[in-house]
């Protein structure tokens, strides 16, 4: 869709804009060799239980939008409602606040488009059960999915107690 052609745009140049200059951690801190890192997305420093909370989540995206391509594939509809609502808005409460408060502005805003997004996949699998429309959800979702992952990586830190 276009809003998200133009939401990946605005995204990748924010990327580019940061990487031009140097790339920073989210604390403020200059990231070491940063410069010579072909990989220039905005660095977000978590701690290792924190890094898996949120790449695990990554992952359950990817259960999720496999259940649902298969389900679109044999007009089963009840299985793309029932996967779409596990990574639904109730699911975005599984990351924690003190985990969630770390993060940026931009990455908690696409994050919760993400979650909105598969609100709406199961609310209309449910009720209007419209392949045309459920993909067109799709190409919405991965539109998130491609801006957040041009924008931003994750560090993985010490935990807290080991610096
Ligand atoms: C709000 C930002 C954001 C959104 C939205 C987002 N991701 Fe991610 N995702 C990340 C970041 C950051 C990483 C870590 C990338 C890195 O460090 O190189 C990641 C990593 C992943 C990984 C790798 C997981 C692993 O175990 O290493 C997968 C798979 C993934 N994302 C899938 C998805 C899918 C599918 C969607 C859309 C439904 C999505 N992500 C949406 C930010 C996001």
């Amino acid at each position: 869709m276009r809003i998200n052609g133009k939401l990946v745009g605005i995204c990748l140049m924010g990327a580019v804009g940061v990487g031009a200059i140097t790339a920073w951690a989210a604390g403020g801190e200059p990231v070491p060799n940063q410069l010579k890192d072909p990989d220039q997305r905005i660095v977000l420093q978590l701690p290792p239980d924190e890094r898996h909370m949120v790449l695990e989540e990554m992952r359950n995206f990817v259960v999720a939008i496999q259940e649902i391509a298969d389900g679109l594939a044999r007009d089963d509809f009840e299985q793309v409602a029932t996967a779409a609502r596990t990574m639904g808005s109730g699911a975005a409460n599984e990351i924690p606040p003190r985990v969630v408060n770390k993060l940026p502005e931009t990455f908690k805003q696409l994050a919760g488009k993400v979650h909105t997004t598969y609100d709406a996949i199961a609310l209309d699998a449910g009720s209007m059960a419209d392949t045309q429309l459920a993909l067109e959800q799709l190409g919405d979702l991965y539109g998130y999915c491609v801006a957040c992952h041009a924008t931003y990586q994750i560090e993985k830190i010490p935990f807290p107690d080991e610096k």
